[in-house]
């Protein structure tokens, strides 16, 4: 029997890569082994008591019902609040959107912004998903390189080339996962200058944002002059309030298109569930004291991979933020099983090509496992790849 042919985006997508070496670290868990998973990207803190309890009251309350596609008038306020506050930029609250997670607004912002055919410039190394979504909604993903040997930083000349009569939009991850790099100011300028001389989009993804550890708050694209026209700006409660499996995450929008995202979110989804919004709302007025704890530790955490790394002579990225580093393997002919030798060992790492060609030679080893573990997992680390 012949079916109908599938979307094209099917046969491109390649999320496989990611979710081989999972597999094979579950298959070995199946066999009683122990595994120290340090290749997801998931904080390992539980969501904190306050934020729960929002939501258990908010669904006895009732809250159970649908709410406005662009989300609870309640975490909107608190969302431009928590802008002010990171950012110290005003916004109104008719440019918040939530949605389901930052994925959630990478594909509102990516359906909205480009047409079948047109390019979008994604980070490479990058999050999986930005190829993906990208391809879903038509358009072409275009990797631009962030290289280990310039500190993760995009070159605006590389950008420039890369550019086309297509080319409408560019993604931008800091602090990145998977590098840790935050951008400096003098590239944020950059790279609004590089926007605007090719008039594109900005999908500026910040969902590590809190998570720094220098000591300051990074700086934000979306702080410079004509940004905030042509930038849609990323955040979620994934990272900094441990809420990954919640699927909260917000856009703030230029205003000119605020209301094409309000149409793309109430067709596609209608809204996120109110009892999550108002934990969300929890998350952002109540005790940030949560945040700070788990900062500190991803801080201490960094610093001790960071410094074992050093003792066995490990060459890496020593990044500044976000739960993750990147191990320097390119001396290595046959990386790929090195790190399966590594697994059977019990310590599962992310391969860099998971994350983009240019991860080529480089693995990502994600601190979301507390320092007892870490520390075990560190010794086999030295043993196999020192
Ligand atoms: C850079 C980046 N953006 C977006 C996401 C997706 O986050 P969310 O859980 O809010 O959809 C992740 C998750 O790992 C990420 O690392």
């Amino acid at each position: 029997m012949t079916t109908p042919p599938l979307a094209n985006w099917t046969s491109t997508i390649g999320a496989a890569g990611a979710f081989e070496i999972w597999e094979r670290a579950m298959a070995l868990e199946a066999q009683g082994r122990e595994v120290i998973h340090l290749e997801i990207g998931e904080p390992d803190f539980d969501t904190p008591l306050h934020i729960i309890k929002a939501a258990h009251r908010s669904m006895l309350a009732g809250r159970t019902r649908y709410e406005s596609s662009a989300g609870s008038i309640g975490l909107r306020n608190a969302i431009v609040s928590f802008i002010k506050r990171t950012r110290g930029a005003d916004v109104d609250v008719d440019q918040v959107m939530v949605t389901h997670g930052v994925k959630g607004t990478l594909f509102a912002a990516l359906a909205t912004c480009l047409n079948p055919g047109d390019e979008v410039l994604i980070p490479d190394p990058g999050l999986p998903g930005n190829r993906e979504i990208s391809s879903i909604v038509g358009a072409t993903p275009v990797p631009y390189p962030l290289l280990l040997d310039d500190g993760f930083l995009p070159n605006i000349e590389t950008l420039q080339r890369l550019v086309t009569d297509k080319t409408r939009a560019i993604i931008l991850n800091y602090p990145s996962n998977p590098t840790g790099s935050l951008f400096p100011q003098d590239t944020l300028e950059a790279l609004a200058d590089f926007s605007k001389r090719n008039n594109l989009w900005v999908l500026a993804d910040e969902i590590y944002y809190q998570l720094y550890f220098t000591e300051d708050a990074p700086p934000s694209i979306y702080n410079i002059d004509g940004m905030p026209e042509r930038t849609i700006l990323m955040d979620g409660f994934s990272k900094s309030y441990a809420m990954t499996g919640w699927r909260l995450g917000f856009g703030i929008w230029p205003k000119a298109i605020a209301p094409a995202a309000y149409h793309f979110i109430l067709n596609n989804v209608s809204g996120v569930a109110p009892f999550i919004m108002d934990a969300g709302e929890a998350a952002l007025n109540g005790p940030q004291d949560s945040v700070e704890q788990f900062r500190e530790a991803f801080k201490q955490r960094c610093e001790y991979v960071s410094g074992r790394l050093a003792d066995f002579g490990i060459k890496h990225h020593v990044p500044d933020a976000g739960m993750y580093i990147m191990l320097d393997m390119r001396h290595v002919d046959n990386l790929s099983e090195l790190n399966y030798k590594l697994l059977n060992e019990g310590v599962a790492l992310l391969p860099g090509t998971s994350m983009g060609a240019q991860g080529e030679g480089l693995l990502r080893l994600a601190f979301v496992q507390e320092l007892s573990k870490l520390e075990i997992a560190m010794e086999k680390i030295g043993k196999i790849l020192g």
